[in-house]
């Protein structure tokens, strides 16, 4: 395996009963590197997405992170979890608790960390994603959508992960908030926070990707640096969805 590689996903199958989900995925993420999937809506990106977290089992393939086997069945899935940050599109927070014991309880819980340790790392966290102190003691349903979604992001960001993976982190957002958010996710991956970003922001996936990975069907059907993808893409897929969200492409 090259060196640098975090994760190292090989020939990832699923199925949903009759319906494939995905049918032969392959890729690698190095250190620093920031992925963005894009495609059509069920081509499996979040499928994928669940299958690094083992939230969802593949029927078939291989996935490493570093040098561990995660497929492996004797696996211990929460030490896995720990490691891989997990962004969901509708921010999935504990509504019974404040901002700051949201990005506690999982230290504390998990990492088991001493309240005062889980307090610096969680105040650290929410200062990353800009959050203002004075939110620290709200309950998610006192926060916009945007200020929720940075929450989440801290939370994920507190447990010191490999890896950060978003599944369309802006797409409940109200227009006005979609930008503060991405500014958060623009600002860690510049920090050099290893991602995979699914979104169907296509201008924001030009702007940051390092590659990009366009999905249809369960399959990678093409995959670039944006320039690349831009100036000659391969496939009429791509060609569509780029020219269909960058009105500058000719
Ligand atoms: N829990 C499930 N049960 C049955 N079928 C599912 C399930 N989850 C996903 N699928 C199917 O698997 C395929 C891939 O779905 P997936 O949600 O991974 O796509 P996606 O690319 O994330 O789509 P979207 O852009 O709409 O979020 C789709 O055909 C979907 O209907
Ligand atoms: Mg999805």
């Amino acid at each position: 395996m090259i060196s640098d590689t975090i994760l190292n996903v090989v020939d990832l199958h699923k199925k949903y009963g009759d319906s494939i989900a995905l049918d032969g995925v392959s890729f690698r993420v190095r250190k620093g590197e920031t992925k963005v999937i894009i495609g059509p809506n069920g081509s499996g990106k979040t499928t994928l997405l669940k299958c690094l977290n083992l939230l969802v089992k593949p029927d078939k393939g291989r996935i490493w992170l570093g040098n561990i086997e995660i497929t492996d069945p004797r696996i211990n899935i929460n030490k896995i979890r720990r490691k891989i940050g997990f962004v969901f599109q509708d921010f999935n927070l504990f509504h019974h608790l404040t901002v700051l014991n949201n990005v506690m309880i999982g230290l504390v819980k998990v990492r088991k960390l001493k309240k005062h340790q889980a307090y610096k790392k969680a105040v650290d966290a929410l200062s990353t994603v800009g959050l203002d102190n004075t939110l620290y003691h709200k309950y998610p349903a006192q926060l916009s959508g945007g200020q929720k979604q940075r929450v989440a992001i801290a939370r994920a960001l507190a447990m010191d992960p490999v890896i950060m993976l978003y599944d369309e982190p802006t797409s409940s957002l109200d227009p006005q908030f979609v930008n503060e958010v991405l500014q958060v996710i623009r600002k860690l991956a510049k920090n050099g926070v290893t991602s995979i970003i699914v979104t169907h922001q296509i201008d924001f996936a030009l702007e940051i990707a390092d590659e990009i990975i366009v999905m249809h069907k369960g399959r990678i059907i093409e995959s670039g640096r944006p320039t690349e993808l831009l100036s000659n893409p391969q496939n009429i897929l791509t060609k569509k969805i780029l020219i269909r969200n960058f009105r500058t492409l000719r």
